[in-house]
């Protein structure tokens, strides 16, 4: 493995790391979940991603369980607030009331006294940012975060919240984008916005969740077990990368990671590491194989040529529209 820094901050984080999304509490048992994150440890990540609404809570359970026992100073525990954890009006957003009541939520299911990173997992166009950024500054004074980061947030919204970190004496370190050969949507207007900030970027679904394996084909059905094939929830979110003239060019792909001596999710991995302004890639993982398959991407160098022909294939394919990185308009 080999470790980054956060944005422009101290903190180290592996190039790899692993979030829990979809899989634990949800679409996978607990044992093999706690299997894969064992397997995570085994690798040498040391970063684990979670987030508060993740099955329904579950998924910070279960991570905390399966890290129980670990040298915290070993982890990096990252996690989240933002979508509904609740049926009330306020078990949601970025209000201070639910930023203070999720953070608690957050560590008693971790078991842990502090997260390393609390992440603002969408933008709350109903509260005032001020509000939001005041009630993260008390939560990192109060020793509960170390850092704070964002998810999908805009350039300007990144821009702003990084100019009340500073009045606040906290560090805006970090933003969780979506981040693929398929999806470079922040490519044209967050990552400079982020390079000049010092905020680095912790990339989801850089796998595509699973398409970039190439073990989806065009015309046929998804094989079994996979994520295409979760009714909980799964099935709805990798529904967008499902077509056939996707899969038909993901497909074309294959070559170019055998000439490269690499398997398909390991070219997915690693390319989105060639970006400097990536700190980390968070894969998902239903098996500890998986696992011990894509950790091979850290330290991989991709030649210009081999990039080149990447581009070449997914061009018709690729999203690049900087629009596409959005925030719900009202709270869910
Ligand atoms: N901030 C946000 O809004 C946001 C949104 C989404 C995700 N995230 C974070 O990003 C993390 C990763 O997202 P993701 O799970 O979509 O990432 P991903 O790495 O693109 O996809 C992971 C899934 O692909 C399949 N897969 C992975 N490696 C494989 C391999 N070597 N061979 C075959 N199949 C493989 C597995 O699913 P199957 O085995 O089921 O096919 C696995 O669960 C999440 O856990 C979460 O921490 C954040």
């Amino acid at each position: 493995m080999q470790y980054r820094h956060l944005g422009r901050s101290g903190l180290m984080v592996s190039e790899i790391s692993y979030g829990n999304w979809i899989t634990h509490g949800s679409q996978v048992e607990e044992e093999q979940a706690t299997a894969c994150v064992h397997a995570a440890l085994d690798l040498g990540i040391t970063t684990f991603d979670t987030a508060d609404v993740y099955a329904g809570t579950r998924a910070e359970s279960v991570l905390g369980r399966a890290l129980n026992g670990q040298r915290r100073e070993g982890l990096e525990i990252f996690t989240k607030v933002y979508w509904p954890t609740g049926s009330g009006a306020n078990d949601r957003g970025l209000s201070r009331k639910h930023v203070q009541e999720s953070i608690n939520g957050s560590l008693s299911r971790l078991q842990t006294d502090y997260v390393d990173l609390y992440q603002a997992h969408r933008y709350d166009y109903s509260t005032p940012l001020e509000e939001t950024m005041q009630a993260f500054a008390d939560i990192v004074h109060a020793g509960k975060a170390l850092y704070i980061g964002v998810s999908e947030w805009r350039a300007s919204e990144i821009r702003a919240a990084a100019d009340l970190a500073r009045e606040l004496k906290i560090q805006l370190v970090s933003n969780q984008p979506q981040y693929s050969m398929l999806w470079r949507v922040i490519e044209a207007e967050v990552v400079p916005t982020s390079e000049e900030l010092g905020v680095g970027q912790i990339v989801w679904s850089p796998i595509a969740q699973g398409v970039l394996t190439g073990k989806y084909l065009p015309g046929q059905s998804a094989p079994e077990g996979s994520r295409a094939t979760d009714e909980k929830s799964g099935a709805n979110f990798i529904r967008r990368f499902l077509r056939d003239d996707v899969l038909a060019r993901v497909q074309q792909l294959k070559p170019i990671a055998e000439k490269a001596g690499l398997s398909m999710a390991q070219l997915a991995v690693a390319w989105v590491l060639q970006n400097p302004n990536v700190s980390s890639a968070i894969v998902g993982a239903t098996r500890p194989e998986q696992l011990q398959d894509n950790v091979k991407a850290a330290g991989v160098k991709l030649d210009a040529e081999l990039l080149k022909a990447i581009d070449e294939i997914l061009d018709p394919i690729v999203e690049r529209d900087p629009a596409k990185t959005e925030s719900p308009a009202a709270r869910p």
